[in-house]
């Protein structure tokens, strides 16, 4: 399987900010064996299509309806209309902050879809529910309720990230990297037959260019969602390269 290397900019970036994307999209074209994109602000989405077009854009969230009175959002529609080509939906960082629950998260799924779009569907157990011995059976349910019944790999990948790991610098163990991942392929070849086989599982969370390699190795982790360390291409650009050697699965 190809790795899939995806930046999540958050709430950062103006158009300066630009010149980081050149930089990245330089060495992006410098390895096609991965499949990298960011997804950048929506403000910057246009922008950085217009002036880097070999590279793969994309959003960070967006909302169920194509259009309407929604002061404030974002539609699937809007982003392809942008130029994305992707986006993020679930993240933990709105699943938490805007209160939106696993059939939300489903039904953006099926609106960026249903635009053409690439999907990264997030999932992840906070820290109390890891110490409860609850992580697994938490993100299985997540799992569950966010994706629709038509899961392809053609349109779809599932980044598991523990909230506790993201902005944090705690990583999980290779151990418990591993088991999640395992359950989570379990969980969607069982739901989906083979095609469960070829879905990416990302894994989010800390990251970097120093314990890419290692996570990047890992059976059934097939990419990474990474935040703070795609902010700049001197922190992204390692990560890019560690995915170029990693062993695929
Ligand atoms: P982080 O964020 O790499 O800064 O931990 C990952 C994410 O939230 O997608």
């Amino acid at each position: 399987m190809r790795k899939q290397i995806v930046g999540n900019w958050k709430m950062n970036g103006l158009t300066a900010q630009l010149d980081d994307v050149g930089a990245i999209d330089a060495v992006v074209q410098n390895h096609p064996d991965v499949d990298s994109a960011l997804c950048l602000p929506a403000t910057l989405i246009a922008k950085a299509v217009d002036r880097f077009p070999r590279m793969a854009f994309g959003g960070q969230d967006c909302h169920a309806l194509p259009s309407g009175a929604h002061t404030g959002c974002v539609s699937a529609m809007m982003l392809a209309d942008a130029g994305a080509q992707l986006t993020i939906v679930g993240h933990s960082e709105r699943r938490m902050a805007q209160c939106e629950t696993d059939t939300e998260v489903c039904r953006k799924a099926v609106a960026a879809r249903g635009a053409g779009l690439r999907v990264i569907v997030c999932v992840g157990e906070t820290e109390a529910q890891r110490d409860a011995g609850r992580a697994e059976e938490i993100v299985l349910a997540q799992l569950h309720r966010s994706l629709p019944d038509d899961a392809s790999d053609e349109w779809l990948s599932i980044a598991y990230e523990p909230v506790w790991a993201i902005g944090t610098g705690r990583v999980p163990s290779v151990d418990d990297v591993a088991a999640m991942h395992e359950a989570i392929r379990n969980a969607i070849v069982a739901r989906f037959g083979s095609t469960g086989h070829t879905i990416h599982i990302l894994y989010g969370g800390s990251m970097n260019g120093d314990n890419a390699a290692a996570l990047l190795s890992i059976p059934n982790v097939d990419g990474g969602l990474i935040g703070g360390a795609s902010l700049t291409a001197e922190k992204f650009v390692p990560i890019i390269e560690a995915a170029t050697t990693a062993p695929a699965d």
